[in-house]
């Protein structure tokens, strides 16, 4: 009896190798078919500061811009003859540019977050890594996206990354990569032909769909409370009748814009007309980059209150 029992074991065990041997060598045959992408040689503490160098992806779809031609045919009442009125409507695209770095949880949130903008219509989502290199984990994850994208990279330089033995907030995260999207924006849209609102949404947070709706018709800064953040449940602008009347937050009041990365939006000819050398601050501080930016692309004037007079939450 025991015998037996011992056998079968046996007999089982060798199944379960038996499989595994099988998937190791299906998974290296599936390897050897897909195209290799370089080796990264991540020669960290060489590089200073980096020129803002590699930036298109070759095959970035939003080459030419979002453009409705509409004819309208008018019959002249008296003559009988024909006129025709050319209507240029342009649709308004929303960006959203998302800095992203390789951790444990990269390709989890970045899935839930394309999985929200893929219900968003004219959207083009501007990526840009943390990386000498564009890796093949997020090549391949933007190809599959069904989504319009433009892949950029850029390394934080040396001197703006934390220090190992300091905590994560003593550098600002995401500044280079925020600024080598904006100056993607600036090569890249034609502003007489292209509306657009450009849109800070980091990876970690979960965004409702709406709120893309709420930003698209933004003609400077428009702004909204955003949840868990400031110090408190949330934090953001203070409304009354489509106007900021005030801030709440209990993190630096004092600041002129005391708002989150997630809770404001520009209109593109902002950041590219009006003001062409808006940039993030690589030496702001942690809590002081939304601020040093915003103060550079606008007064509390033309902060334009969305969200139903910002007492609606849709992201964090
Ligand atoms: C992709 O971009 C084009 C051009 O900007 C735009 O017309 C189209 O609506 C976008 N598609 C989606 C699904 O957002
Ligand atoms: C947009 O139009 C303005 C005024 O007609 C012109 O000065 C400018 O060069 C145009 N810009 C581009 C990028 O075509
Ligand atoms: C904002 O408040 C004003 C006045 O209370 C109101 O007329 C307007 O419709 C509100 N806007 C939104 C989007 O709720």
């Amino acid at each position: 009896m025991m015998f037996r029992g011992i056998i079968k074991y046996v007999a089982f065990f060798g199944v379960l190798v038996g499989i595994a041997i099988i998937t190791r060598v299906l998974e290296q045959v599936v390897e050897k078919a897909s195209p290799k992408a370089p080796k990264t040689n991540e020669n960290d503490d060489q590089l200073v500061r980096r020129d803002l160098t590699n930036t298109d992806s070759p095959s970035s779809p939003l080459k030419n811009t979002a453009q409705a031609k509409l004819e309208i045919t008018v019959e002249q009442p008296k003559t009988g003859e024909k006129k025709i009125v050319k209507k240029l409507s342009l649709k308004t695209i929303v960006y959203a540019v998302t800095p992203t770095y390789a951790r444990f949880l990269q390709k989890a949130e970045l899935t839930r977050l394309s999985q929200t903008l893929k219900h968003v219509k004219d959207f083009h989502w501007i990526v840009v890594e943390d990386s000498y290199q564009k890796t093949p984990l997020v090549t391949r994850f933007l190809a599959n996206s069904g989504l319009n994208y433009t892949h950029l990279n850029i390394r934080t330089p040396v001197e703006l990354r934390p220090l190992k033995n300091k905590p994560r907030w003593t550098k600002a995260r995401g500044v280079e990569q925020r600024n080598i999207a904006i100056k993607w924006l600036r090569d890249n849209i034609n502003i007489n032909k292209t509306n657009g609102v450009v849109y800070f949404a980091d990876d970690d947070n979960t965004y409702d769909i709406r709120l893309f709706e709420e930003m698209r018709d933004i003609k400077k800064i428009g702004v909204w409370p955003v949840a868990f953040t400031g110090a408190a449940r949330y934090a953001g602008p203070l409304c009354k009748d489509g106007r900021v009347v005030g801030f709440y937050t209990n993190w630096r009041p004092s600041r002129t814009f005391p708002l989150d990365m997630a809770a404001f939006a520009i209109n593109v000819k902002r950041l590219i007309v009006d003001k062409p050398k808006a940039h993030f601050d690589a030496d702001a501080k942690p809590g002081d980059l939304e601020n040093s930016f915003l103060e550079q692309v606008g007064t509390r004037e033309d902060l334009e209150a969305r969200a139903s007079n910002c007492s609606k939450v849709y992201n964090n």
